[in-house]
């Protein structure tokens, strides 16, 4: 075994000894740009790197077991602000990034699912998402979870859209509205909030990611590029993770009873 890798494992076993592992990690893959320009190339040359760190934490979950979901922040609604010729690339590389990965997601036991305005996609990324995703529907290791085209306020606007609408129609009444009831009208419907949610670069900001579903989750700030971070990084964010209390608004002392 490589020295890297027997370095892995061995930290493996620690998680696993040392704490809970987070059922659910949302990452914020920032920082690709200011990766390729500290080093003298284009953002694209970031971007393509950092398809490299998304399998490298993909494979860091399967092997470590219990994360059960991993959602990635792949292109904000916000992005499509860009230049025309990176929000072509983006698409592009996630074209074949989609197409180049279906085969070892598979074999990973990794399902693929998206979230977000889905239908502002072009086509073509559309139609590899939903081939990988049809492909994968029925694995159980893990939940690969795209945020695509994706924003927090579209998220609540689209949720309150469609609770009006059915309240409307009879389907709901104003009481039945709870937290509970919101939650299964966001496009996260099917998975549990984030326990830990990670934004690499060094940014303190949600920028517009789950704005609602990361009530409660443990936030780490990783100064890392998104290129340069890869399963060491990612194992050390979860044994920060393991050191927090969560309180959810009651005192330690209560905590400890239980
Ligand atoms: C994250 O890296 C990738 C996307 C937002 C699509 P950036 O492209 O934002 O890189 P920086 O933050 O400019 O370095
Ligand atoms: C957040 O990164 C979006 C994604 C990682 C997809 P941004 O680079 O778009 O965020 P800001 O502009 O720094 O807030
Ligand atoms: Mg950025």
């Amino acid at each position: 075994m490589a020295k890297n890798a027997e370095k892995d494992k061995l930290l493996q076993e620690e998680l696993k000894k040392s704490g809970e592992i987070p059922k659910h990690v949302a990452i914020i893959m920032d920082g690709n740009g200011r990766w390729a320009k500290s080093k003298g190339y284009n953002r694209v040359f970031g971007h393509k790197e950092g398809v490299n760190s998304a399998r490298d934490i993909v494979e860091a979950c399967v092997e470590l077991g219990g994360v059960k979901y991993l959602t990635l922040y792949t292109f904000s609604t916000e992005n499509w602000r860009r230049p025309k010729a990176e929000v072509s690339v983006l698409m592009k590389l996630l074209i074949k990034a989609i197409r180049d990965e279906t085969e070892r997601l598979h074999k990973n036991g990794v399902r693929l699912i998206a979230s977000g305005n889905l239908e502002t996609l072009p086509e073509k990324v559309l139609q590899e998402l939903h081939d990988c995703m049809d492909y994968t529907k029925d694995n159980k290791r893990l939940t690969l979870n795209l945020a695509l085209s994706y924003s927090g306020r579209w998220d609540i606007i689209n949720a309150v859209k469609n609770i009006a609408k059915d309240y409307k129609d009879g389907k709901i009444s104003q009481d039945e509205i709870n937290d509970d009831l919101f939650s299964d009208y966001l496009v996260t419907k099917s998975i549990p909030d984030p326990d830990l949610m990670i934004r690499t670069g060094g940014d303190y900001r949600i920028s517009n990611f789950l704005l609602w579903q990361l009530a409660y989750s443990e936030i780490y700030i990783d100064t890392i590029y998104w290129p340069d971070f890869k399963r060491g990084s990612f194992y050390k964010a979860i044994a920060e993770y393991q050191k927090r209390e969560r309180r959810f608004g009651l005192v330690s002392e209560q905590l400890q009873k239980k």
